[in-house]
């Protein structure tokens, strides 16, 4: 699995899983367990979630299926890299650090990897940067990042001295939503910050999309493979599928070793266009 590099040195697989919609119900919770067992299982090694995703339910699946994993030995703690997220709402200076002491103990970690502001809020973005800078001090996350910020948004950012440690920028990025390519991934690449893609096959849609799928079918890939494959083409870009039936896990898995040829790439343009202006940042 290539790997995608932070500033600062360290890395994380360049795919990894969504959670969003898991632990939202408690019917579901013992079948989306096993289904994050079988992700780790299948080499899975990047999760990402959100104290938002069943108001803390999916940290909560997360955290069971983590333990479980730990003890089985199935995987170590220092092979996994956990993303969390916090709310808007939450995320004064002590409130972004009580609820990354709720986020770890839904996660079961004493560490998060990866923390980040889930979008922006009316909280001052210095307090929430100052949180995050005594989260990494302590040692209860070790990078910080930001989420759904437009390229304004890193600027500012920027401006208050405050971007220098930011580790990412996760964003809608699909082959139908293209608009970041046109200022704020040449920006985040210019500064070595990767983007995370979130919703890259456009919640299930683009897994049934006929241009995508005549690609696949020419080079032996499903639709949803080749928007996996497309969106991870390019240095910086990590992406985070959520999925949880065996197969797509599976293959998701295998599309980031899928390599598309030129006609591929060609065929993809002419499906959906790349942006020719800058457009207000798309967000789910
Ligand atoms: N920062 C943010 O504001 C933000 C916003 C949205 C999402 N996210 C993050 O990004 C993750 C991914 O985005 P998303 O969940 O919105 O959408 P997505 O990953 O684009 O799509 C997920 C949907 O696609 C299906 N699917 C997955 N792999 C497939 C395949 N190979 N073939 C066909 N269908 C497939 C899944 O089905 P099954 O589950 O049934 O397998 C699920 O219904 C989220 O889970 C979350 O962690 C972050």
């Amino acid at each position: 699995m290539k790997r995608v590099t932070l500033p600062g040195g360290a890395s994380m697989p360049a795919l990894g899983l969504g959670t969003w919609r898991l632990g939202e119900t408690q019917a579901a919770r013992r079948a989306e367990v096993a289904a994050l067992r079988t992700a780790i299982g299948l080499g899975y090694r990047l999760f990402d979630t959100a104290e938002m995703y069943g108001e803390g339910g999916a940290e909560s699946v997360l955290g069971e299926a983590l333990r479980a994993a730990f003890a089985a030995g199935d995987v170590t703690r220092d092979e996994i890299f956990v993303v969390s997220k916090v709310y808007p709402h939450n995320a004064s200076r002590q409130g972004t650090i009580a609820a990354c002491d709720r986020s770890r103990a839904r996660l079961g970690l004493d560490r998060l990897d990866l923390y980040l502001l889930h979008w922006p809020g009316s909280h001052p973005l210095a307090g929430t940067v100052d949180a995050f800078e005594a989260l990494c001090a302590q040692g209860c996350i070790a990078h910080w990042g930001v989420s759904n910020f437009d390229l304004d948004a890193m600027r500012a950012l920027q401006r208050a001295d405050r971007a220098a440690r930011c580790a990412t920028n996760q964003v809608w990025y699909s082959a139908s939503q293209r608009g970041v390519e046109f200022e704020l991934l040449p920006w985040l690449r210019a500064r070595g910050m990767p983007l995370m893609a979130y919703s890259p096959i456009d919640q299930a849609a683009l897994a049934a999309s006929d241009a995508l799928e005549a690609i696949g079918r020419r080079i032996g890939a499903t639709a949803a493979q080749v928007a996996l494959a497309w969106v991870l083409r390019g240095e910086g870009v990590v992406a985070i599928p959520k999925a949880v039936r065996t197969a797509h896990l599976r293959d998701n898995l295998a599309a980031a070793e899928l390599k598309l040829d030129a006609t591929a790439l060609a065929a993809i343009d002419a499906a959906f266009a790349p942006p020719r202006r800058a457009a207000p940042l798309a967000m789910i």
